[in-house]
Formats: C-alpha cells, sequence, structure tokens
C-alpha cells in the first residue's frame, strides 16, 4: 500500500462480528479510499494467551493508528470476565459514545422523521465494575459519577449540536432518585447550558423519555445521557428506525476514536452470514468523515440508502430475503 494509505486497526470481535467486518471493510475498500487494515484480537480467545479480553498490544495498536472498526465482543452474563468492550473504552478514555439515529429510506418503521444523535457518557457510571458481596444474599454496585467526566460529555454534546446545526440538547437523568450522582450530572449539564445560548436546553426523567420516545421520537434532538441509561435508550431508538441492524455508532476520545454498531454479538444468528452489515457500514461511514474523505462517506451512505429501497437486498431482521454476502455485493455495485 502507498504511504497514502490511512492505517486504521480492525477489530473483528466474535459471534457475528467477523462477517459484519468482512462485509464493511469490502465495502470501505470499494468507496476509493486506499485503507490498510491492521487486525488485532480482544475479546474470550485471547484471555488465555494474553491473562487480558483487551491485550495491551490491541490499545497500543489503537493509541499508533489513532482509529479503529470494531465487530462486537461477547461478554459472560452474570459471571466470568469483564467487558471487553467497557474495557476498552476506559483504558483509552473513549468518554463520548455517539449514536446517530435516523429513518433510513425503504426501511419499515412506526416513524417518520426520526433524526437524533444519542450522546451517552462512556466511561464511568454503573460500568464503573465496582461490585462486591456485603454479606450472603446482600450485593453492592457503585454508581462512580464525577464532576470531570459530566463537564466533558455535557460540552462533546453542545458542540456536537452547534457543529451539526442542531436546534435542542435533552438531559436524561433519575435525579429525584439518584439525587447526588444525577444530580451532578444534571448541574454539569446545566452549566456547560449556559454557555450555549443559541441551543435549547431541557431535562427529562429517564422513564418518561422512554415513553415519549415511542410516542412521539421527532420531537428529540441531541439526548445527553450517563451510561446505563444511555445504553438502554440506544436500543430502544434503534427500535424506531428499523432495529439493531442499522444503527451506527462512535466512542470518541480525545486521541483515538473506535467505530461500532450499536449491535452485539448476536450470538443467535452467529456463523449463519444473514447477520445485516448496515450498522457497522454505516459506522465506516462515519470513520470515513472523520478521517476526512467526506465524499467517499456520504458515497457509501448514499449506497446503503439506494440497496435498501429494493425489498430482494434487505436481510431478514428488515423483513427481506437477503443474506449477508447478498447485501454487501448490492451495496458495493450500488457504489460504482
Ligand atoms: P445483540 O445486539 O447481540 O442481539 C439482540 C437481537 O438483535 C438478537 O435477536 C440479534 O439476532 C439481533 N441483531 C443484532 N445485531 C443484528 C444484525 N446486525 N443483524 C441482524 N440482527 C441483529 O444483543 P444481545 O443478544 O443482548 O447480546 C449478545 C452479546 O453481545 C452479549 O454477550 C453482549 O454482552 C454482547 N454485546 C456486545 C456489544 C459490543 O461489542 N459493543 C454491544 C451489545 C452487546
Ligand atoms: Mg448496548
Amino acid at each position: 500500500m502507498s504511504s497514502e494509505s490511512e492505517i486504521i486497526t480492525l477489530i473483528p470481535g466474535d459471534g457475528i462480528g467477523p462477517e459484519v467486518c468482512d462485509a464493511a471493510t469490502q465495502v470501505l475498500d470499494a468507496s476509493g479510499v486506499a485503507i490498510e487494515w491492521q487486525p488485532v484480537e480482544a475479546g474470550a480467545e485471547v484471555l488465555a494467551k494474553y491473562g487480558s479480553v483487551v491485550p495491551e498490544g490491541v490499545l497500543n495498536a489503537i493509541r499508533k493508528t489513532g482509529v479503529a472498526l470494531k465487530g462486537p465482543i461477547t461478554t459472560p452474563i452474570g459471571h466470568g470476565f469483564r467487558s471487553a468492550n467497557v474495557v476498552l473504552r476506559q483504558s483509552l478514555d473513549l468518554y463520548a459514545c455517539v449514536r446517530p439515529v435516523r429513518n433510513i429510506p425503504g426501511v419499515d418503521s412506526p416513524f417518520k422523521d426520526v433524526d437524533l444523535i444519542v450522546v451517552r457518557e462512556n466511561t464511568e457510571g454503573l460500568y464503573s465494575g465496582l461490585e462486591h458481596r456485603v454479606a450472603p444474599g446482600i450485593v453492592e454496585s457503585l454508581k462512580i459519577c464525577t464532576e470531570h467526566a459530566c463537564m466533558r460529555i455535557s460540552r462533546y454534546a453542545f458542540e456536537l449540536a452547534r457543529r451539526e446545526g442542531r436546534r435542542e440538547v435533552a438531559a436524561i437523568h433519575k435525579a429525584n432518585i439518584m439525587k447526588l450522582t444525577d444530580g451532578l450530572f444534571l448541574e454539569c449539564a446545566r452549566k456547560v447550558a449556559r454557555d450555549y445560548q443559541d441551543i435549547q436546553y431541557r431535562e427529562l426523567i429517564v422513564d418518561n423519555c422512554a415513553m415519549q420516545l415511542v410516542r412521539n421520537p421527532s420531537q428529540f434532538d441531541v439526548l445527553l445521557l450517563e451510561n446505563l441509561y444511555g445504553d438502554i435508550l440506544s436500543d430502544l431508538c434503534a427500535g424506531l428506525v428499523g432495529g439493531l441492524g442499522v444503527v451506527p455508532g462512535a466512542n470518541v476520545g480525545e486521541d483515538c476514536a473506535v467505530f461500532e454498531a450499536v449491535h452485539g454479538s448476536a450470538p443467535d444468528i452467529a456463523g449463519k452470514r444473514v447477520a445485516n452489515p448496515v450498522a457497522l457500514v454505516l459506522s465506516g461511514a462515519a470513520m470515513l468523515r472523520h478521517l476526512g474523505h467526506m465524499q467517499a462517506a456520504s458515497n457509501v451512505e448514499r449506497a446503503v440508502h439506494v440497496t435498501l429501497s429494493e425489498p430482494r437486498n434487505r436481510t431478514g431482521d428488515l423483513g427481506g430475503p437477503a443474506n449477508l454476502d447478498q447485501i454487501t455485493e448490492a451495496i458495493i455495485q450500488n457504489l460504482e
């Protein structure tokens, strides 16, 4: 590859990860941007070998390239090692999780005009992994909330809103119950909001927000959330526009960014090559935009939209007959 190539770390992940990564890299390679992919492994597979689900070599690879495309990684439920995804985000201080949720032409949804961005704090809250047994039958989980993290995620949300010409930021909380932690989160959001008089600001309690989202999602613009609410409402929002197969995402820090879909490793369909690669392809388009390849990014997005407008190209999650290879081939053809 020439020295002009973009060097990008690739984490295929597990479950449907390797399949959707294969599809996404094929599409991005066809976009006209020269990319040198540097694959690295994370997750259960490497735990025995390196003693960590995210070995130092993976972190260093991303620190060096500054950019990674990542497939989902499985985390055991109720026991076992910590989530590789959480470890990666915390170790690289990828503090902002950004998930644009939009209707895609041709994809059935109960709503029109959904166009919102989820901005989720990605490094603390209940994802700090600080759990312990106090006594038999009693366990505790610590929700960490710092002024530093709340200020920077609030600032990120307002900066994003301004950059993208957005109207409003809504801070989502449960400060009626968690008066100190969510209280601090709100205090910080309010403080930052005062510096952005051009952007409207409002607050909603998270349960009400969930209800409003399924009744009238087009009222929302930028949602600012702490870690757990952001995780849960991201999947809810995906459900508003066609499901987890179509919603992309990015984990962004000061020095690096890791692009990945909202969805997980989907063990129920892994290895069958029927997963929808669109969410990761669109994450890849966001990555191209992050690297300054605006035209190529728009071309990929347009190719996805043209592809999905044909019912025969849609995968099973969207009610269509196509498998992963057929939709990938169609996206590539529509790029040319
Ligand atoms: P999931 O997102 O993997 O799957 C939920 C449902 O959506 C399943 O029915 C699945 O088949 C479907 N689905 C997801 N992505 C799809 C796609 N691209 N195309 C078609 N259908 C798709 O969530 P689940 O089952 O709760 O979690 C499975 C594993 O993934 C867990 O170990 C979890 O920890 C992990 N996970 C990893 C994430 C990451 O790596 N960032 C994010 C979320 C979950
Ligand atoms: Mg999630």
